[in-house]
Parts: structure tokens; sequence; C-alpha cells
């Protein structure tokens, strides 16, 4: 029996989303795929770290967060380290990046994912940043030390999109993507059009957990532009950045433009979009006027939808319907899985 140790940087809900899921299915794995995966690390920002090169109990990891919202201070692999102090020295094979997004830098998760990689260790990244701002140069220094490194549940959460075009849709080239990504900006349309005051669907949105204390980045289109720019770096190598976006946020659009759509047989959608003109591929995050009964036009709440359009496989359309957080553990878990296949 081989074994996997990771080291896990955050461990908020993406993280005890992953862990739960691993701990479910450990003898399974270990059954089907001749693999024992121990967790070695994990780190937070403000509730202290765990370290044991043996393997933590990651049970008690999350009871101890989930009750007492930091790991026990008494505890016998309780440790102050930071995360790149982990990266940097702590033993592990796969680095898995789970830290809060910077939205405009994509740091730090790029340093961990980075420094993990500089030691030959394999990488996953939940965090979209790194993905939409370094793609390139990450990708390149994975090839150059030879490990892994893959990003499934940045967009769109456990859905395949990237084991997809990587597994299934192989020499297929992408040509053009179409989606539907940030579902704080459907919750907000679909709200505008009943007829409630802006303020008022904000407010709502916070107390329902649809919408961020601070809005703005999805209202303004900035999260979506984070993930067009992923998919885009990762299916269309497209090398470019969240400021090359062209990005019109939803704050402008008013009751009278939703109700101007609803006349004319349309919704108003926040579409991403992404082509390849003149050899150079061109991001666009709008306001989107979409035919009323078009799939597009059915993405509400919580889903997502992408639509890929490729040479030798035409258009196909992948829709996340209401996901959750175990779908998000899921993604991190598949890519998890992906290394264990692939090690020699
Ligand atoms: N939640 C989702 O549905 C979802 C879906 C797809 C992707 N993601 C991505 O997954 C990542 C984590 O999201 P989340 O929802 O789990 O966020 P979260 O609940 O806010 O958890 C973030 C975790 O990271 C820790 N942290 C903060 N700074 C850190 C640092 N420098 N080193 C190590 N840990 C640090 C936090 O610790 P403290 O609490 O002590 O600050 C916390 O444990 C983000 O990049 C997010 O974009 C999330």
């Amino acid at each position: 029996m081989k074994t996997l140790r990771l080291g896990l940087l955050g461990f908020g809900n993406a993280g005890r989303a992953f862990a739960k899921i691993l701990e479910e299915k450990k003898q399974e794995i270990q059954g089907s795929m001749e693999c024992d995966i121990i967790v070695t690390g994990i780190t937070t920002g403000s509730r202290g770290s765990l370290y044991n090169p043996e393997g933590i109990d990651l049970k008690k990891a999350w009871s101890e967060l989930e009750k007492a919202g930091h790991f026990d201070k008494d505890g016998k692999n309780y440790c102050e380290m930071t995360s790149l102090e982990f990266v940097e020295k702590g033993e592990y094979d796969v680095i898995v990046e789970m830290t809060p997004l910077d939205i405009f830098t994509g740091q730090p998760a790029t340093d961990h994912l980075r420094r993990a990689m500089e030691r030959g260790k394999h990488a996953v990244s939940a965090n979209k940043g790194p993905i939409a701002w370094h793609y390139k140069d990450l990708k390149e220094l994975a090839e150059k030390m030879k490990v892994q490194f893959y990003y499934e549940t940045t967009v769109m959460d456990g859905t395949p999109i990237f084991n997809l075009k990587d597994e299934t849709l192989k020499f297929c080239k992408v040509t053009e993507v179409n989606g539907i990504l940030n579902t704080t900006t459907n919750y907000v349309l679909e709200e505008l059009a009943t007829g409630k005051a802006y303020d008022d669907v904000i407010e709502e949105g916070k107390r329902i957990g649809f919408v961020e204390a601070d809005p703005s980045m999805d209202i303004e289109g900035w999260d979506a532009a984070a993930k067009v720019t992923a998919l885009l770096n990762v299916l269309m190598e497209a090398d470019i950045t969240p400021k090359e976006v062209d990005r019109t946020g939803i704050e402008n659009i008013t009751l009278k433009d939703i109700q101007k759509a609803e006349s004319q047989g349309k919704v108003i959608k926040l579409l991403c979009t992404g082509t390849r003109t003149d050899g150079k591929v061109k991001a666009s995050v709008k306001p989107t006027l979409v035919e009323k009964g078009s799939l597009l036009s059915v993405i509400s709440g919580t889903s997502s939808v992408l639509q890929i359009t490729t040479d030798l496989m035409g258009k196909l359309t992948i829709i996340e319907h209401d996901p959750e957080l175990l779908q998000t553990g899921y993604g991190v878990f598949s890519d998890v899985l992906r290394i264990v296949r692939n090690l020699v």
C-alpha cells in the first residue's frame, strides 16, 4: 500500500468539506487504489495549525474548529506554523491550497503553490486566484519539476470542466466559451425582476447567505472575470489576467431594463464569454440579453452553466444545479484522486 501525504492550507468551508469526503472514502480508496491518503499538516490564518508527519486525526481537527472555532492549543499536534513555513519545511507530497481568494493578485496562494512545486511537490488549488493571474508560469513550473498540478474546484466546484477537457475531450480544441458563472448576480437580477428595490435585494441576500458582506466583487463582475480568466487560461491557453477582461457589472441594471428585456421575450444575465480573434483570446463579462427559454435563460439561483465550443465535438453545455459545499469538497477530492492514479 502506498501512502500519499497531504498538506492543507486553509481549513474553512472548502477545507473541511474536502476533509470529510476524504475521511468517509478512506477505506474505499485503500481497497480500490491501494493508497493510504493521510494529512500531515493543516494551517489556518488565525485558528492555529496542526502538524504531524505520521498523520493528523481529521475528525478531531474539524470537530475542534467547528466547536471551539480554534484548534486545541493543548493538543499534541498543535503548532503556530504559518502556511509558508509549512510549504517550505513540512513533510508532505501534495499541497492543497484552500486559503481565501485575493482577486486582484492571486496571492499569497500563488507563492504557496510555487514554493511547493519548487520543492518537487504536487499541487492542488481550490483558489482561482493563481489560475487567473499566474497559470502559465505555474503550469510551466509543474512541467519542469515533473509534478502534477490540478484546480478542478476553481470554476463550478467539482463539476468536471478541466477533467472533462483533459480526460475525455482529448485533442479537442476549444474555440469559444460562454457561461453564467456568478451566482450572486443571478440571484440579484431575479429578485430585481420581482420589483424589489436594489438595496432591499442586497440586504435580504446577505441575510440568507446569497450575497457577501461586501457584494462589490460579485456585482461589479470581478468574480466572474476571475472565473472566465481561469477557464480561458486553461482551456484556450489565453495567458490573460482578470484586468484584461472587458468587464461590466450589473450595478446599473434597473427594473426598467429588465422589463424592456421581458417585453422582447428576453432576460438579462451576466454572461461570461471568451473567443479567439486574430490569434488573441478576448474575454468579456457583461449583462447580456438572452432568449427566454434558452438554456442560458433558465439558469437561476446558485446554479451555473458553461458552454464550450470545440472543433471536434461541437458545442457542449454543462450545468451545475444548486451546488453545496459537498461539491466544492468533491472538486478537491477528484484532483487528489487524479494524483493518486498517476503516481508511478
Ligand atoms: N466555499 C466555496 O463554495 C468555494 C468554492 C470553490 C472554490 N472556493 C475557494 O476555496 C478557497 C477557500 O474557500 P472557503 O470557502 O473555504 O473560505 P473560508 O471558509 O473563508 O476559509 C478560508 C480558510 O483559510 C484560512 N486562511 C486564511 N489565511 C490563511 C493563510 N495565509 N494560510 C492558511 N490559511 C489561511 C482561514 O483561516 P482563518 O479562518 O483563521 O482566517 C480559513 O481556515 C477560496 O480560495 C475560495 O475561493 C470556495
